[in-house]
């Protein structure tokens, strides 16, 4: 059954952004804030207005009509009878939000569970030739189902991959076995892959023209893998619904993805935070944490505003890990320097609690462990960071889930998505498109013999052979 309450099930705690222990070169002051109250309420108008003109179809996404979930449903329980293997081609906006979602929800070693009977997932965002291979050395390729994402239908590193795989298909297994084995999501009318779909009768999921890859998580994109392994996506946009009903209000205290944007902002624009780090608390979110960082530099990362100017601006996200990272960011937190806004996130609840034994009771450095649990351990330890950086000035949001579920877990990531929209707005760039990312699978092109790019090859040759043994040394 999905969960169709509204509540979102998350808290967003900004008090160590704007606590008196800060001082107010790093903190947001009440002055801050009232000074940016009017741009807030424009962006949230603004956001408002293209989603009602239906220009941000991300936003239709928590809506999507529960019969296209249960096709995808439907597929996805079909595909996991048949194979025991579901391999992922696709890269950026086509892999993250896929890799995020089943890391959160699924068990921490998903594909070792020898009692699975769902098929083990492999999502190959790269291209990287041994690790290609690595896959091919361990797939039973008989009982392996793949699924080729790509918007564009033209990416050079998914286009090739699916070059190689099914190349390797149909020869070993033969044309049945390739429109058995292989289905495309991809853009509903346009691209290569939609023409190869026509003509060799794959199978295919549409992916909405007006969704950018990563805004894509809750549309086939992420849904289809996700369904693959049972992850219940009914709850995931369930969860995404319930906060975009909460987003709908011009309350910067009421709207957390404003409430957000609006600190993240400020800490960039006025307290010299150009760094914004994501610490989760929570091992299954560390790869949330990755595909926020694509979020936030593809999105907001831009040279131009919507006028032309040139402003060469955006956040760097960082992503961390807690309680990883104490031992290997958190000096450079404390005490490097201060341009860092962090989010700490953690969850009320653990899914699991692992009680530490009292055993070497006489020994004091180890007894105050004994009967505590690795929970207590853990939130300790992200309490503790929080007011240690706190106290010398270093400003953090935490964001706290009742429990990490699919309905969460949709909830957040739609708040980001909405964030991001919101953020598009406060910086007056276009937070939907990436003209940087464009120039290098162009320039890709034209070092691969692409027609029509050969201009740009004489170009990057040039530009490597300005390369002389003053500059490039080897020992
Ligand atoms: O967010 C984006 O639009 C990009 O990161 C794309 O997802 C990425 O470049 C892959 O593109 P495509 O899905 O067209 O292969």
């Amino acid at each position: 059954m999905p969960n169709t309450s509204s509540k979102c099930g998350i808290t967003l705690d900004f008090t160590n952004a704007f606590t008196d222990n800060l001082n107010d070169a790093n903190k947001i002051t009440p002055t801050d804030l009232s000074a940016v109250q009017s741009k807030a309420k424009q962006a949230f108008t603004a956001v408002e207005e293209n989603i009602k003109n239906g220009l941000f179809g991300f936003a239709k996404l928590p809506y999507t009509p529960e019969s296209e979930l249960d096709t995808i449903i439907a597929t996805a329980d079909d595909i996991a009878r048949n194979f025991s293997d579901f391999v992922v081609l696709g890269i950026g906006g086509s892999a993250l939000g896929n890799i995020a979602v089943q890391s959160a929800l699924n068990h921490p070693f998903y594909n070792l569970l020898k009692d699975e009977v769902r098929p083990r997932l492999f999502i190959l965002d790269n291209v990287d030739p041994e690790y290609i291979n690595g896959l091919l050395d361990i797939l039973p390729l008989e009982k392996t189902f793949f699924n080729v994402i790509t918007k564009s239908g033209t990416t050079a590193e998914t286009m090739s991959q699916y070059l190689i795989f099914q190349d390797i298909i149909k020869k070993r297994l033969g044309d049945k076995a390739f429109r058995k084995q292989f289905l495309f999501t991809t853009d509903p009318e346009k691209g290569v892959l939609r023409k190869i779909a026509d003509k060799e009768g794959v199978r295919t999921l549409s992916i909405p023209q007006d969704v950018g890859g990563r805004f894509s998580v809750m549309t086939p994109v992420g849904l289809f893998s996700a369904a693959v392994t049972g992850i219940n996506i009914k709850n995931f946009i369930a969860g995404a619904r319930a906060m975009d009903q909460t987003c709908r209000n011009q309350d910067i205290f009421a709207n957390p993805a404003l409430m957000y944007a609006v600190i993240q902002h400020i800490m960039d624009t006025s307290k010299n935070k150009p760094m914004a780090v994501m610490m989760p608390y929570v091992q299954a979110l560390k790869d949330l944490a990755d595909w926020y960082r694509q979020l936030l530099a593809e999105s907001i990362g831009k040279q131009y505003d919507r006028n032309g100017n040139i402003v060469n601006l955006g956040q760097t996200p960082i992503k961390a890990l807690g309680a990883t990272d104490q031992h290997s960011q958190v000096q450079l937190y404390k005490e490097g320097p201060y341009d860092k806004i962090i989010t700490f996130i953690g969850v009320k609840n653990y899914r699991e609690t692992v009680k530490i034994p009292d055993d070497y009771k006489d020994i004091e450095q180890l007894s105050y462990l004994g009967n505590k649990t690795l929970n207590q351990l853990i939130k300790a330890e992200q309490d503790a960071t929080t007011v240690a950086l706190a106290r010398s000035n270093r400003p953090s949001c935490t964001i706290t889930l009742d429990k990490l579920d699919a309905k969460t877990l949709g909830a957040l990531m739609y708040m980001f998505e909405y964030q991001i929209a919101i953020a598009g707005e406060l910086y007056n760039i276009d937070a939907f498109d990436q003209p940087g990312v464009e120039e290098g699978k162009n320039l890709t092109y034209a070092m691969m013999g692409r027609k029509g790019y050969e201009d740009q090859k004489e170009l990057v040759e040039q530009e490597l052979d300005k390369k002389s043994d003053k500059t490039v040394i080897s020992w």
